[in-house]
């Protein structure tokens, strides 16, 4: 690869500031004309445009500091021996991919290079290492797959299956909300996926729109298996900051307050909030800073979807509300059970499972209501601090409503049997 000159840089340096929200596309080409003209000032042309973003206020050293590794590219010829890189593909919090030749088989893969900045942290990269290898393991038609993890020079790569296609963010950012039937499909396939990783001890940690892939015949991929175990669940959140969609949008509450137990009902959550997203066109819970949106994942009742988009069937807005339950005993107990509900719903059934989830949820309230226990107003179970939503239920569809009633009406006819018997 060529060594690239300053304006290379700048200009993939201002592409991944605006594509990370922290700047706008007319930030930058108010400086970019800038630096064009040079205006009375000499020096200002000789400036890079980095550096004139920040004289302007536009953007902080600190985030330029922590953007540029990201697109710097490894300089010299081949970086990575055994592979010839063709292009970038993207760059995420984390690392940058790029496309590649893996010469010894003569055929495309994906290599995600992380920042020199990450080499610096041993534990990092014995972790990176440890999930690379055990992620090369799994093999699954809706999983990108592993090939390879290694060090060359100063870099640190993980090769995967290339896929030509695009990610389900990029779909949402294009077309918006997707329909209730295409999501399932893809969803339904990366339950699949997961329930795969589950059984082979593997929690994802990270599953979002962005880490799921499209290729033109409409298999969906789920990407970054085993790398999102390398850093903990808030150094990637806090990596997000100030990013328009990101990791704050869809991690569990447990990760949130940093639990050291942390199992695979993190990712139901996380596929939960990603198809929430899919179908209604807005993250679950949106705050303007990360933090602000974990709070909500801790504190915040969901606005249940068909609130969003009034389309969406009750029993597909019952499996989201189920997958983000704040408690996660009150979400599926595997994903092999979310699959047969998203199976459910797709032929146009009710979701049995999550049915059963709902009842146990109100059983849990009613118990907290007899035990002389405030419950939460308007459809709200409060638990252990956290809230949940439950679904309004008509009052005639209530058991107790019609046990009542036979309550009533029995004592009545027994009232009229004594009135008859007393005036005989
Ligand atoms: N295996 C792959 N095949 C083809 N393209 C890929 C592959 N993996 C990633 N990409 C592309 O590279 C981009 C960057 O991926 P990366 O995992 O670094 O970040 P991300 O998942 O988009 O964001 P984040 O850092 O928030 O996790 C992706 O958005 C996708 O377009
Ligand atoms: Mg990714």
């Amino acid at each position: 690869m060529a060594e690239m000159t300053q304006s290379n840089t700048d200009a993939l340096l201002a592409k991944a500031l605006v594509d990370q929200g922290l700047a706008t596309a007319a930030d930058v080409e108010q400086c970019q004309a800038l630096q064009r003209e040079g205006g009375d000032a000499d020096d200002i042309s000789q400036q890079s445009l980095a550096a004139l973003l920040v004289a302007n206020g536009v953007v902080t050293q600190r985030q330029v500091d922590r953007i540029r590794p990201l697109v710097e590219e490894p300089k010299g010829g081949q970086q990575i021996p055994g592979y010839q890189i063709l292009d970038r593909l993207g760059a995420g919090a984390m690392a940058t991919v790029y496309r590649a030749r893996q010469l010894s088989l003569d055929r495309l893969v994906a290599i995600k290079i992380l920042p020199r900045k990450q080499t610096n942290n041993p534990q990092f990269v014995e972790r990176f290492y440890a999930e690379g290898k055990a992620a090369a393991k799994l093999n699954h038609p809706n999983i990108v797959g592993a090939l390879d993890v290694g060090k060359a020079g100063e870099f640190h790569y993980f090769v995967m299956e290339y896929v030509e296609g695009w990610t389900v963010y990029d779909d949402i950012v294009k077309k918006g909300a997707y329909s209730e039937a295409d999501a399932l499909r893809i969803i339904m396939q990366i339950s699949n996926a997961l329930d795969h990783a589950q059984k082979a001890g593997f929690i994802h940690r990270d599953v979002k729109p962005k880490n799921i892939m499209i290729t033109s015949q409409g298999v969906a991929k789920l990407a970054d298996m085993g790398l999102a175990r390398a850093v903990s669940d808030r150094e990637a959140a806090e990596a997000e900051a100030g990013k328009a969609y990101g990791t704050p949008y869809y991690i569990s509450p447990e990760q949130i307050r940093g639990e050291k137990d942390v199992d695979f009902r993190a990712d139901i959550y996380g596929l939960g909030a990603t198809l929430y997203h899919m179908v209604t066109g807005q993250v679950p819970f949106d705050a303007p800073n990360p933090s602000a949106v974990m709070h909500k994942h801790l504190k915040a009742p969901l606005v249940p979807p068909d609130h969003i988009n009034s389309r969406l069937s009750s029993g597909l807005c019952e499996i989201i509300e189920v997958c983000m339950a704040k408690n996660r005993d009150e979400r599926y107990n595997t994903f092999a059970e979310l699959t047969q509900d998203l199976e459910a719903v797709a032929r146009g059934e009710p979701p049995l499972q999550a049915r059963r989830k709902f009842d146990l949820a109100s059983l849990a309230s009613l118990e907290k209501s007899v035990d002389g226990q405030a419950i939460g107003h308007g459809g709200e179970n409060q638990a252990g601090g956290v809230t949940t939503v439950i679904r309004d239920v008509p009052i005639v569809e209530q058991p107790m409503f019609w046990l009542a009633l036979a309550g009533w009406a029995l004592s009545i006819v027994l009232v009229v049997l004594v009135i008859v018997l007393a005036v005989r």
